[in-house]
């Protein structure tokens, strides 16, 4: 909390986290993180743990998984995912030899926090042919009577692939084909942390290579045949995964990356954090909505409200009188504008010398580098949680962008809007302070 870059109200496992992996159980959310307990940066991955009720506060659990030598992990415990069969709790997950080769695992539980390693690791050990160097983040699910399983892959000079396997039992997996294979050009050339899940009546792919991205189609039992894709996120967040719970909500989480140097990430001793949690939805046009979930109202303190504000043609910004503060809920929503950019400036000096702009950029059509196009009369309605170093924006139910600023000034706590290439009309402005968790 002396740290003034560290999060207040987004979780941090102390040291190095990335990747999270979730599974609701009993009303509780679980989270387990690609974590290196020794130190602030990557490496040595063991599988962290911290469950939550409300969605908002979390209690760290010991560690789930740590590599065990001479064996198929001794080089780390990678992603995986976890599912509960009629006996266990099971974690599947990509297990590096001591020869460095990629090789999923297993291990399973009763109550989530002693496991035990399959015995017979790895699970799966030989990587399909034909199928590039990535061969990892198993992510499996029932179905019928059988678990299929997806695992990251690619096609050399194609683009991701999500390998399918079929399985009776959790341990023996038998390969088919690839689920479906994507374009390096608008997906990456290969595909991390995959994650798959029938949503509104269609089946959602997550895939991660260079952001998190987002491809809604529908699923014959044997491959997924894509109509509608995009991107979860324009900025640093990555590896995003979801789980259900029992609300029938769909909830995403990513990895929200540093901006720093590795040495400057090594000194503070903490390095990424655990996004917000967000509500997927199956939008009308067969696009994904994505929404920050009710509960985080639940942080809500002070409250500031201003409404009838402009930025006419040429004046740039206002801040917004009295507002202060380095954990904020912002919640702006803009008129139809004639402004090229306009946005939010979030940890502003007095003067404006330090602040950081969450825009968005009319004739690109985009917030931040998410895609975002405005229908005919629709205004902005943009949601910013500023939490010290992390910004976290969401606009119209439908983008996001997560960025990081990390202040240099400590009076850098001020709100502000503004407006380039035309003028721009606010209708509401609402501030919340937000509480610590
Ligand atoms: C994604 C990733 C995964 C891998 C893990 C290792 O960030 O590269 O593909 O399993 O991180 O920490």
């Amino acid at each position: 909390m002396n740290d003034p870059h560290h999060p207040i109200y987004h979780y941090q496992p102390g040291n190095w986290m990335n990747d999270p992996k979730l599974f609701f159980h009993n009303g509780e959310y679980h989270v387990f993180l690609q974590h290196n307990p020794k130190e602030a940066a990557w490496g040595n991955m063991h599988w962290a743990h911290a469950k939550s009720t409300d969605l908002v506060h979390w209690t760290p659990l010991p560690i789930a998984l740590a590599p065990t030598p001479d064996s198929p992990d001794a080089k780390g415990c990678w992603t995986g995912c976890v599912v509960e069969n009629d006996v266990k709790i099971h974690i599947l997950y990509t297990g590096i030899t001591p020869e460095g080769k990629q090789v999923q695992c297993l291990a399973t539980s009763d109550d989530l926090i002693e496991w035990e390693k399959h015995a017979g690791n790895p699970v799966v050990s030989e990587k399909p042919e034909g199928f590039g160097d990535c061969f990892r983040d198993p992510c499996a699910w029932r179905e019928g009577e059988e678990w299929k399983m997806i695992i990251g892959s690619e096609v050399g000079g194609v683009g991701g692939a999500a390998l399918l396997y079929t399985s009776p039992n959790l341990t023996d997996w038998t390969f088919l084909h690839s689920l479906f294979t994507g374009r390096a050009e608008e997906t990456g050339h290969d595909f991390e942390c995959p994650d798959f899940f029938p949503l509104g009546g269609r089946h959602v792919l997550l895939t991660s290579r260079g952001q998190t991205f987002w491809h809604v189609g529908a699923y014959d039992g044997e491959r997924f045949h894509r109509e509608r894709w995009g991107m979860t996120d324009g900025g640093s967040f990555y590896a995003a995964k979801t789980l259900e719970d029992d609300k029938g909500r769909r909830i995403l989480w990513g990895w929200i990356q540093e901006r720093r140097t590795e040495e400057e990430q090594k000194a503070a001793g903490w390095s990424g954090v655990l996004s917000l949690p967000r509500v997927l939805t199956l939008l009308p046009d067969g696009t994904l909505g994505i929404e920050p979930v009710e509960e985080l109202q639940a942080l809500r303190g002070r409250h500031w409200r201003f409404e009838h504000l402009e930025i006419p043609a040429g004046e740039e910004s206002l801040l917004l009188p009295e507002v202060e503060g380095d954990a904020l809920e912002v919640r702006v929503r803009f008129a139809p504008a004639d402004a090229k950019v306009y946005g939010i400036l979030a940890r502003c000096s007095p003067g404006l010398e330090e602040r950081t702009e969450i825009v968005y950029l009319r004739e690109d059509e985009r917030l931040g580098n998410a895609p975002l196009a405005l229908g005919e009369g629709e205004g902005l309605d943009l949601t910013v949680y500023v939490d010290r170093s992390v910004i976290e924006a969401f606009a119209n139910g439908r983008a996001c962008h997560t960025s990081r600023f990390y202040p240099e000034r400590d009076d850098s706590r001020r709100i502000g809007l503004f407006a380039r290439g035309g003028s721009v009309k606010i209708e509401t402005v609402d501030v919340w302070e937000m509480k610590p968790i």
